[in-house]
């Protein structure tokens, strides 16, 4: 071994040894350091305070690959505290890594904290967001896209080029004002527009006859949107790190939170079309438009618009059902995604969640089973981990919606690993939304109006086939949605709304994965560089 190979890879057993948890040497390492800070951009026109990292709004894509090391030392140059979380990136057996107040102290002003985590058995789409705060809703978020091993085929036909596209909501406010209008006790209006990556003229150049693979995110904090390219049909290959079956779409639903992958070949003759992303279930509906064009096209877009379907909450409802998985196809593994018959295991657990509106001490609020979430002070992952009693109760938050008028709380589902649960989430409200779910993917079982009861089960309305597998799902207004989840990442987990305002105001919980050994097999050590912060500070 030539001296400077030596000295490598002595200092990378000790940056191994003292840094990470090392069993993932031999897999390669993503670095990036982020300067997180204000600046002036005027995506709707109007000149505002947005977020950016490295100057760049939307943040940087993460470009990764199955098993990839990722470090993010992220330097938080704001006013306040700050974290990001990896939506969609399971942190399998280290919730350490997850960037949310439960389970991280967050980074004060003017301070730095490095993340480090392994895309472990990942392929997808996916994105990373500020989780504390509002901060979201001025940006701060990007692509976080983990591309197969060059080892694992694709179960779809090649393609030419990946696209990104963020489409999401978007208020003239800033986060800050947003804030404050939470806090005064009342909700946020509709959003003021949509935006595509970052602006409201995003414009794609693609060739005549090429295939494309669009990755798109709705990376929006409240309304689903719908997508779609004028006479150019997309055939869906993704959603969120699961292949499903290859089903062509006119137009594609996205709820706040979710991505899609879809392959669109360019067939048309050369022109420019529009790319279309318009809310669903608002009124009014908000439209953003972008190009798509073609290379030596002369000749711009033309009207009409590619129809958006009607409002109803029938065909959204009846096209998610469409979306399933393909059980023969590989994923970041070679082995077939329907080799885990998910249907055939028995359930152990129902949890059934309400999830609504209500008034606390005469403030509007969102509660979980009567529990409106408070972030405590001390996150619940280093409160369980240095026996810090007083911080959470668990088990606060019942299987089943309690009677009772709702209380704050900080709430925490007690859960033992390995365990097969069932979880509905019953939307008493009027309006969608979307959940989403920290450490995991889980099997969308079935979608139905009204209340959930355990008839439905029986009457055999779930798919306990092919569903497909994902981190967010939508619950539609006066509707249930209900997942299927095999505990096996140990750690405390984030379940929360993905419209913000309502996260914001109560509306999550976290669950607590655990069973009493401790083991490296199943959780890492707490990361050397952790941040202490209010009774974990004297530990
Ligand atoms: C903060 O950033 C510096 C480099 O700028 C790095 O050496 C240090 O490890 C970082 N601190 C943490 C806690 O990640
Ligand atoms: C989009 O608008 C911005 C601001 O008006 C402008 O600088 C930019 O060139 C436009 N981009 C395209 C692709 O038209
Ligand atoms: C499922 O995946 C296989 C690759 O494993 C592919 O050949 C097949 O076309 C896919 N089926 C559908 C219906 O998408
Ligand atoms: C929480 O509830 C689960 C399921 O009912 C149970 O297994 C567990 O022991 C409970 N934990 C506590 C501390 O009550
Ligand atoms: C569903 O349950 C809620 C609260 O538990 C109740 O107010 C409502 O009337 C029920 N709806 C139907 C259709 O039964």
């Amino acid at each position: 071994m030539k001296e400077a190979t030596l000295l490598q890879f002595l200092l990378g057993i000790i940056v191994c040894s003292t840094l990470f948890f090392c069993t993932n040497a031999e897999d390669p390492y993503l670095f990036y350091t982020w300067e997180v800070t204000y600046g002036t951009r005027a995506p709707l026109g109007v000149p505002q305070q947005v977020i950016l990292i490295n100057n760049q709004f939307p943040g940087p894509p993460i470009e990764a690959v199955t098993n990839n090391n990722i470090v993010v030392n992220v330097i938080n140059h704001l006013d306040e505290p700050f974290l990001i979380t990896w939506h969609g990136i399971m942190q399998r057996r280290t919730s350490w890594q997850d960037g949310v107040l439960g389970t991280n102290c967050p980074i004060p002003p003017h301070s730095n904290w490095t993340y480090k985590f392994q895309v472990k058995d990942q392929i997808g789409t996916f994105m990373y967001y500020p989780s504390t705060l509002m901060h979201r809703a001025s940006g701060g978020f990007g692509a976080f896209n983990i591309n197969q091993r060059s080892v694992i085929s694709i179960p779809y036909p090649a393609f030419d080029e990946d696209v990104t596209l963020l489409v999401g909501d978007w208020y003239i406010k800033g986060h800050k004002a947003l804030q404050k209008q939470l806090d005064s006790g009342l909700d946020l209006p509709l959003p003021d527009g949509l935006l595509i990556n970052g602006v409201s003229n995003f414009t794609f150049t693609g060739q005549k006859g090429k295939t494309y693979k669009f990755r798109v995110t709705n990376v929006g904090i409240s309304t689903s949107i719908n997508f779609r390219i004028q006479g150019h049909p997309m055939t869906l290959v993704e959603v969120e790190g699961c292949h499903t079956l290859q089903e062509v779409y006119e137009s594609i639903d996205i709820h706040a939170g979710q991505s899609i992958a879809v392959l669109v070949t360019l067939h048309g003759s050369v022109k420019d079309y529009f790319i279309v992303a318009s809310t669903r279930f608002t009124k009014p509906i908000l439209t953003t438009t972008g190009i798509l064009l073609y290379q030596g096209s002369q000749t711009p877009p033309s009207l009409p618009l590619p129809v958006a379907p009607t409002y109803h909450v029938h065909w959204s409802m009846k096209h998610a059902r469409t979306i399933r998985m393909n059980l023969t196809a590989n994923a970041a593994r070679p082995n077939p995604q329907g080799s885990f018959h998910y249907g055939a295991i028995k359930v152990v657990r129902t949890i059934l969640l309400a999830n609504e509106k209500v008034e606390i001490n005469d403030k509007l609020r969102y509660a979980v089973n009567g529990i409106s979430y408070v972030d405590p002070a001390t996150p619940l992952k280093l409160a369980d981990w240095f026996n810090i009693p007083g911080v959470f109760v668990l088990n606060g938050t019942k299987d089943a919606p309690p009677s009772g008028p709702p209380t704050l709380g900080v709430s925490v589902i007690g859960l033992t690993l390995h365990d097969f649960v069932e979880i509905v989430f019953q939307n008493t409200e009027k309006t969608i939304q979307s959940w989403h779910l920290d450490g995991y993917n889980f099997f969308v079982a079935g979608y139905g109006g009204g209340n959930w009861t355990t008839d439905v089960r029986r009457r055999k309305r779930y798919n306990l086939v092919d569903a497909v597998s994902r981190n967010t799902v939508q619950v539609y207004p006066k509707s249930w949605t209900s997942i299927l989840v095999s505990l096996d990442n140990k750690g405390m987990w984030n379940l929360r709304s993905q419209t913000w305002s309502k996260r914001y105001l109560g509306q999550g919980v976290y669950l607590r994965v655990w069973n009493d050994e401790k083991s490296l097999y199943t959780e890492t050590d707490i990361p050397p560089n952790a941040l202490f912060c209010g009774k974990a500070v004297q530990s």
